[in-house]
């Protein structure tokens, strides 16, 4: 069974005292959400210790938006699995497309972070999503897969929780223009029948694959309402507590009409 996970991806925003400010309407905001729906905050690395802070006792968690994939040593401005482990944080995202448009970012460059996550017991938020020529090209498919098989190559899973996979479709991101939720459907659907192939039914039914690229406050609900859709990784969306906190209730509205007691 599968829960609702809305990270909120904060790029690079925010300063530490609005880090703080935010956090406290956070774990404020979301006393009363069912433990069906899990929020988790993503900030840039300099906040992680306050976001931590700041969110202790709540059922908020923190995320880091990337991770070195050397363990530790003369890399100069990098920060490692191990470090975060020793924060205690217990997500991190990978394989964003900016990373991969911006920071030559490569399928086996995720792969190297993944194992790296994976020894420190961190969760991954994987990112795949095609570019608008590719779908355009109807490459859709074929670059899912690719980034998938590119992604995982080595990768075994024995537990579903210990990974997320995030579609981001590039041209969704930032832009305004979301996928509609059918076409956001079909994607998934493709992504848990691969994993399903690749590591067996029981696996492919309970990990989740968040939806990413422009998702708002107006356009959640169908989308979550979708078979495959196990909640959302949110940018701009997730950088108010006007907007996060209304996607998080509707997840919470959902969940409650899932399981009714
Ligand atoms: P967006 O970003 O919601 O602002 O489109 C999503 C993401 O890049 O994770």
């Amino acid at each position: 069974m599968r829960n609702i996970i809305m990270a909120g991806n904060w790029k690079m925003n925010k300063d530490a005292e609005s880090t703080l400010l935010f956090c406290k309407g956070l774990a404020e905001g979301i006393r009363d959400l069912s433990a069906g729906v899990k929020a988790i905050v993503a900030p840039p690395y300099p906040f992680l210790g306050l976001a931590l802070e700041a969110l202790k006792g709540s059922a908020a968690q923190v995320a880091a938006q990337n991770v070195s994939f050397n363990s530790d040593g003369a890399y100069t401005g990098e920060v490692s699995a191990p470090m975060l482990a020793s924060l205690g944080i217990p997500y991190c995202i990978i394989g964003h497309s900016e990373r991969r448009q911006y920071h030559g970012e490569t399928d086996q460059t995720v792969l190297s972070r993944q194992i790296k996550l994976a020894s420190s017991g961190i969760t991954p938020i994987v990112c795949v999503g095609e570019t608008l020529a590719e779908r355009d090209a109807h490459k859709t498919a074929q670059v899912i897969l690719t980034q998938l098989k590119g992604c995982f190559e080595t990768i075994t899973i024995s537990d579903p929780q210990s990974v997320i996979i995030a579609y981001e479709p590039v041209w969704a991101i930032g832009t305004g223009r979301t996928a509609t939720p059918e076409q956001a459907q079909e994607v998934h659907t493709l992504i848990r029948t691969w994993l399903a192939q690749r590591y067996g039914a029981a696996i492919a039914s309970d990990l989740h694959i968040l939806y990413g690229g422009s998702a708002k406050p107006d356009n959640i609900r169908k989308l979550l309402e979708q078979e495959d859709i196990d909640g959302a990784l949110i940018g701009g969306a997730s950088l108010t507590l006007e907007q996060y906190l209304p996607m998080l209730l509707t997840a919470n509205e959902l969940i409650k009409a899932r399981n009714p007691k």
